[in-house]
């Protein structure tokens, strides 16, 4: 383990995809185990393929990666690799959305997925010192009937759940379309989270605001076309999980150094840098945090702000959150 600043900064990811952790060593492995064939003919060449134009030819790979997922004991060894590897690089809490449509489609029982993460959220717990929280995702590219339909069918689960978010395709599927489904929710005791403003336009944060409920937007860097909607989420203190590589991957933006993370910052904005897929856009927290430090010349005190804002936000009891203080 590298022993600098960055990677002793205890660090809180508030935005990850468990299923987007998915490295393909352990996605070679878990298709021999399961028998399953994947399209690239070794690992170098799975690496290769991550060469991403947008948000849809992500998914498109990222969807066909899980297929090697198949029981709860795969979902727990997906989990427990990355624990490992964020332990390694200083991360002390992780919230993962969980996309449970993704596996129900392929025939995988919600008791799978459930079983094999909810015994990798205890490990973490009791052999790496790193607490969990788990986001159950909608899919937005999907019938909000379904969603609604997932939400009623996760009921014994629900105690391990701290919030429902909304991911997947972005253009096209705005937040509205989800609203009955955020207001059950809302009734059953859940928090809500959504990805907003990623490719979509800032209406669709308004939107994730104002009929969803939500108390922080994965994503948002749009945002900053427009200025009075960053007063309102200054005003606010809406937590905005900015994931600054996964935007530069799936061309969000160009180049690390045009982000609107500074515009954010100077706007007043409570920013967190998360990973978001890092077995597929080339790296964890510690890379993100790093990618910043370079691309803008960030002092030891603005990483040391990011990654508190992270643990205030998090969904974490009291007693945990003063001791990562
Ligand atoms: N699912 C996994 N990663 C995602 C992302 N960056 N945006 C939307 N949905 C996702
Ligand atoms: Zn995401």
């Amino acid at each position: 383990m590298t022993d600098d600043f960055l990677t002793r900064l205890p660090k809180a990811e508030l935005h990850l995809h468990i299923e987007g952790t998915l490295e393909p060593e352990l996605m070679f492995a878990l298709a021999e185990r399961n028998g399953v064939s994947l399209p690239y003919a070794d690992i170098e060449a799975a690496r290769q393929a991550y060469d991403f134009s947008d948000l849809q030819s992500f998914l498109d790979l990222y969807y066909q990666g899980m297929s090697v997922l198949v029981r709860a004991r795969d979902f727990e060894d997906l989990a427990m690799d990355y624990f490992r590897r964020a332990a390694a690089e200083g991360v002390v809490h992780i919230e993962m959305h969980v996309d449970p449509q993704a596996h129900l489609s392929r025939g995988v029982a919600l008791s799978e997925v459930m079983e094999g993460l909810t015994a990798a959220c205890a490990k973490a717990r009791s052999e790496l010192d790193i607490s969990t929280a788990m986001i159950l995702a909608f899919l937005r590219d999907q019938p909000a009937a379904d969603a609604m339909q997932l939400l009623e069918d996760s009921t014994p689960w629900h105690d391990h759940f701290s919030a429902v978010g909304l991911d997947s395709a972005e253009r096209g599927n705005p937040p509205s379309k989800f609203q009955e489904v955020f207001a059950r929710a809302r009734e059953l005791g859940l928090e809500r989270v959504a990805h907003a403003g990623e490719e979509g336009p800032p209406s669709y944060i308004r939107e994730a605001l104002d009929e969803l409920q939500v108390c922080r937007i994965d994503h948002g860097v749009r945002a900053i076309e427009d200025v009075e909607l960053m007063e309102r989420l200054a005003d606010e203190g809406t937590v905005l999980t900015v994931c600054p590589l996964s935007n530069v991957r799936l061309k969000v933006v160009e180049r690390l150094e045009d982000h609107g993370l500074p515009t954010l910052i100077d706007a007043g904005l409570v920013v967190t840098i998360n990973s978001d897929d890092p077995a597929y856009f080339g790296g964890g927290m510690r890379d993100n945090f790093a990618a910043c430090q370079r691309a803008f010349g960030w002092s030891n005190e603005t990483l040391k702000w990011l990654a508190g804002n992270a643990i205030e936000a998090a969904f974490m009891d009291e007693e945990r959150r003063q001791a990562l203080r």
